[in-house]
């Protein structure tokens, strides 16, 4: 049998798995935790947020671990929108999106911000120009002075 699904699910690199095992094991603290097991953790997680960072180029406090795909749509987007306060209130996304991606977007929607949805080709491809129309129609309406911004401007 041949498994075909990597875009789900995908067996552990060998070194990742090397690099883990003493977590799953004997360094098994919460970070958080005042006792004994704690500390070994939290230094792990310092040390793993620190050569993120590196990798990144960006600051180790920029980085934030989550649970997962759906969680990291969430704070990204539920972030975004409320850092961006009552100006920048216009998603635009596709029509392909996860619904890890939809249901915050329609969540956002009912407090207020207008998503646009753009379509793709056969490739699952995204028209640059169909993105840019959808934020400057945006831009060109914005009845309350909103501009619309675009997942690479976060
Ligand atoms: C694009 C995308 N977003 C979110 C998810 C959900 O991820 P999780 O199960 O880690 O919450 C998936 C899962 O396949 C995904 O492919």
């Amino acid at each position: 049998m041949i498994y075909l699904d990597y875009n789900a699910s995908t067996p552990i690199h060998p070194e990742v798995q090397a690099a883990m095992a003493p977590f799953l094991a004997a360094s098994y603290g919460n970070p958080s935790s005042g006792h004994w097991a704690g500390p070994p953790a939290a230094q792990a997680v310092a040390r793993a947020r620190a050569q993120l960072a590196d990798l990144l180029g960006c600051a180790p406090a920029e980085v934030v671990f989550t649970s997962g795909g759906t969680e990291s749509n969430n704070t990204a987007l539920l972030g975004a929108f409320w850092a961006a306060g009552e100006r920048r209130r216009h998603l635009v996304t596709t029509c392909i999106e996860h619904p890890a991606v939809v249901a915050p977007c329609h969540f956002l929607e009912r407090l207020g911000a207008e998503v646009t949805s753009v379509g793709v080709d056969a490739q699952g491809l995204v028209d640059p120009s169909a993105a840019e129309l959808a934020a400057d129609l945006s831009w060109t309406n914005g009845v309350r002075g909103q501009r619309a911004w675009l997942w690479d401007e976060l």
